[in-house]
């Protein structure tokens, strides 16, 4: 009784689920246990460490691996037949004995195991001239290609991935490539011989394609390389088998894949990086055994090789220990915080490309995992600059090492190496305020709410307070702009890079002065005074203040001619009377227009040519708190550029108001004119 009811349990059970289908999720970290779940053909074979070998590096041959079971691909029942989404990941690995190889690799999903017609060369071993195009071949595959085949395929680059549908002539391709958190985007060659990393996800309810490629370790970048729509429905059958070819030519590479996994149902797990084989030996030590010739001189030439691996050994050893050495002279040793060039350089990858998150005024910034603790960093590399201004500029950045502030960036250590100097960041997963407001890219674009704009400039502000008045001695920052302001996990801010500017001042001659900043954010008076101030530091974050509202750059050079200048803009719409016209479009209708406003005008105040009557960042944060209101009758200082008579006019063009105020004051700069913001709130 009781089993029958069971059962009857069951099978109501089951009709609560109409579409059911056998889902197929697998992962192979290394193929050693794979045996006859894999069908392989042709070159393919299976190496004594586990890894599945597509081609060796002989010309002219092809190989296949596939998935033996058959994986159900269309969601049944349904009245639209729809694809199942479907996601994959691997590791693939191309090595060349020559300087050029072919011709590469496709992970492909078909209709058969077979593929009959497959060829060698430019056909990846995939389709070939009797069958590539054919509608009905029932093939998708995303190739990874490494020889460009202008006449037959009308490629345009050697190194390329590409979705192949029906045809090795691509549908959508681009060259290999991953984006960083920053956006920029890395290019990297396919038969380097780095095992390379991808992942491929398809939706079928949105028909989005998604193909992301990095090599290792580098973790998946969160915007896909090739993001592409499209609709498998007439490619796929019932039942699909997935794998992977590869083929060589007149140019040869050994093709490998070192890890699989594959899911229908979801995301496919995740390759344990740590439970991969070893990695394919790199060419040149290989291929020894191959060939009679070669076997008849195998003695003498594992002997000769040996030599040299010794003494190219030896060698690199002491050329490693000459570039990793350090002269320490003895004042760099009073001060804290100084790291050894060596763990930063280990952290880096010897600062390798790969790792750059990005490029200031400064030099590049590294991402890095230092040695010793593991933990994630942020690496700037200044180069070239401030000879005699060292010394001084260490003192003054191991002292800012002591600042400890929520709303700063922290500095964790510092390294001097001959005329570079390495800064070294806790890391900032969100990366700076500026790439996150002016991201055009729709499938990356984060949009800040008002709310997340105004808790960022009170962050900012908070975080300058401490500079100006809160810490030992005042600081003055300096460089205040969108790509200083850095954004941690919840999206608070971090003021970045305060003190650098000084690094440039130290080294210049006193007697001509150098001016540091970022043109837009500059007050006037720091062209003809040449001193920067807490007051200069009030003008730029009054610049933040109106880019984070308005959401664009203090100058863009592509806005209409009235809309060129930021300031001037928003100054002109505030005398015409509409002022919310400036205001970031994204949030134009979210958000409290009158502490938008209030926000807006604030930004003016602080941005007022006379450094005199800018308010502190102490009243600024009372402004954006509330605790204190904006006077009604505000009246805004500007200079008049009418009869200024150098060339910074041209970028404070400025005038506002009819009341002349002080000729006698500012007697060099011409008229001072002054205007009221209109009454009330
Ligand atoms: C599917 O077809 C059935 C019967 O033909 C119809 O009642 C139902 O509305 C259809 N569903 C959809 C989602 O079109
Ligand atoms: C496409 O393939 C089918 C089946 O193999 C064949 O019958 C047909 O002739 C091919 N079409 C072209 C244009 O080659
Ligand atoms: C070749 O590719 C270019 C762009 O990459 C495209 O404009 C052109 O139409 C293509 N030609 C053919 C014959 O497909
Ligand atoms: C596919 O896209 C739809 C709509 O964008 C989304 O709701 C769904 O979660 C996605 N499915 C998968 C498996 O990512």
């Amino acid at each position: 009784m009781i089993s029958q009811a069971a059962a009857l349990q069951f099978i109501l059970l089951l009709s609560y689920f109409p579409f059911h289908y056998s889902s197929e999720d697998f992962i192979f970290n290394g193929f050693k246990q794979a045996g006859n779940q894999l069908t392989l053909a042709g070159s393919t074979k299976m190496t004594t460490d586990g890894l599945l070998q597509l081609t060796d590096d002989t010309t002219g041959i092809l190989g296949h691996a596939f998935f033996s079971s058959p994986i159900p691909m269309i969601i049944p029942n349904k009245n639209v037949s729809e694809v199942i989404s479907f996601s994959t990941s691997f590791i693939l690995d191309i090595l060349t004995v020559n300087k050029a190889g072919g011709h590469g690799l496709t992970f492909a999903i078909a209709s058969s195991k077979q593929l009959p017609g497959a060829d060698v060369a430019d056909y990846l071993g995939l389709l070939g001239p009797s069958n590539n195009g054919n509608i009905s071949n029932h093939i998708f595959a995303v190739e990874f290609d490494h020889v460009k085949t202008t006449v037959l395929l009308n490629e345009t680059n050697a190194n390329h991935v590409g979705v192949d549908l029906n045809s090795v002539k691509s549908d959508a391709s681009q060259n290999a490539a991953y984006y960083t958190n920053q956006n920029s985007k890395v290019e990297f060659q396919l038969e380097s011989g780095q095992p390379i990393q991808a992942w491929i996800n398809y939706n079928g309810t949105n028909k989005m394609l998604d193909i992301t490629i990095a090599p290792i370790p580098i973790p998946k970048p969160s915007r896909a390389l090739i993001s592409y729509h499209v609709d498998l429905i007439p490619i796929f059958e019932k039942e699909m088998y997935v794998g992977f070819t590869s083929s060589t030519g007149k140019l040869a590479s050994s093709h490998y894949i070192i890890a699989w996994s594959f899911s229908n149902e979801g995301l496919a797990q995740a390759i344990d990086l740590s439970q991969l084989p070893k990695f394919p030996h790199p060419p040149g030590t290989i291929t020894v055994s191959r060939s009679e010739v070669i076997r008849i001189g195998l003695l003498s030439t594992v002997v000769t090789l040996t030599v040299l691996a010794i003494l190219f050994g030896v060698s690199l050893y002491l050329w490693q220990r000459a570039k990793l050495a350090e002269t320490i002279e003895d004042w760099e040793r009073e001060h804290p915080h100084r790291l050894p060039y060596k763990d930063l350089y280990r952290a880096t990858k010897g600062f390798k490309e790969t790792e750059i998150l990005g490029t200031g005024g400064f030099g590049h910034v590294y991402k890095g995992v230092l040695p010793k603790t593991k933990e994630m960093v942020a690496i700037k590399k200044i180069s070239n600059n401030a000879r005699q201004g060292m010394r001084e500029f260490v003192a003054e950045i191991s002292s800012l090492g002591r600042m400890k502030h929520r709303n700063l960036v922290e500095l964790r250590g510092w390294c001097k190496r001959n005329q570079d100097l390495l800064l070294v960041y806790e890391f900032m997963t969100n990366g700076s305020l500026d790439a996150l407001l002016f991201n055009r890219n729709k499938e990356t674009r984060i949009i800040l709410t008002w709310e997340q704009r105004l808790n960022i400039l009170k962050g900012v502000a908070s975080g300058l307070l401490y500079l100006h008045e809160e810490w030992e001695q005042q600081v003055v920052h300096r460089d205040i702009k969108s790509s200083n302001v850095l954004l941690g996990p919840d999206l608070n801010a971090k003021l970045g890079d305060f003190g650098l500017a000084r690094l440039y001042e130290h080294g210049t001659n006193p007697h001509t002065t150098h001016v540091v900043g970022t043109l837009g954010y500059m007050a006037p008076e720091l062209s003809y005074t040449g001193k920067a101030t807490t007051s200069s530091d009030v003008f730029a974050f009054g610049m933040l203040v109106l880019e984070v509202v308005c959401g664009r750059r203090p100058i863009e050079n592509d806005a209409p001619t009235d809309e060129l200048n930021l300031l001037e803009w928003v100054r002109d719409c505030e005398v015409q009377g509409h002022l919310m016209k400036v205001v970031d479009l994204c949030i134009a209708n979210e958000c409290d227009n009158q502490e938008v406003e209030m926000v807006l005008k604030l930004g003016l105040v602080c941005c007022q040519s006379i450094a005199e009557v800018r308010p502190s960042v102490r009243q600024v944060i009372q402004y954006l708190n509330g605790t204190e209101q904006l006077p009604d009758d505000l009246k805004l200082v500007y200079l008049n550029p009418g009869s200024m008579s150098f060339a910074a006019q041209k970028s404070f063009p400025w005038s506002y108001g009819s009341a002349d105020l002080s000729r006698q004051l500012f007697p060099s700069y011409g008229t001072v004119s002054v205007g009221s913001l209109q009454g009330g709130r």
